[in-house]
């Protein structure tokens, strides 16, 4: 015998998971853009777009923007690690 289903219950449920979904996408639409500048397509960058792997391309990033290059990153960069984690090439 099956257990008698209490459909005043199963509709409250389905309600509430609804308004679960509904505030999950909402949340996930009002997210802030991302802002983080991405990787500039220009000359001195150009090389790096070829380069397939993003752990490989990182290592040249410092050469120029470590503290003795031409364009150190200023105090409070985040932390540097995974430069193309944040500074996205697209
Ligand atoms: C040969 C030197 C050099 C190398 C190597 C280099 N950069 Fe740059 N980068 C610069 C210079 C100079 C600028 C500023 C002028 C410009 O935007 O091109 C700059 C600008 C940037 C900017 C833009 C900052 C802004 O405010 O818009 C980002 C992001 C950046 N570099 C990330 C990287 C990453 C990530 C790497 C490694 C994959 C890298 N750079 C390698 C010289 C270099
Ligand atoms: C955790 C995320 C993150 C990582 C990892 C990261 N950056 Fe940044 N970077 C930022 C943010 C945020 C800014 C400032 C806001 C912006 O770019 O618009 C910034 C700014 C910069 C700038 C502009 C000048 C400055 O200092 O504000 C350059 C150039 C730069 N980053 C290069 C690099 C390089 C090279 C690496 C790797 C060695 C790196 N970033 C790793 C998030 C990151």
């Amino acid at each position: 015998m099956q257990a008698p289903i209490n459909k005043k219950k199963i509709w409250i449920l389905n309600i509430i998971f609804l308004i679960a979904c509904a505030a999950i996408l909402i949340f996930l639409f009002r997210a802030p853009k991302e802002t983080t500048a991405a990787l500039p397509h220009d000359d001195i960058h150009a090389e790096f777009f070829l380069i397939k792997s993003k752990k490989a391309a990182e290592k040249n990033c410092l050469d120029c923007h470590g503290p003795s290059g031409d364009a150190p990153l200023k105090e409070g960069h985040p932390p540097k690690f995974r430069c193309l984690f944040c500074h996205k090439r697209s």
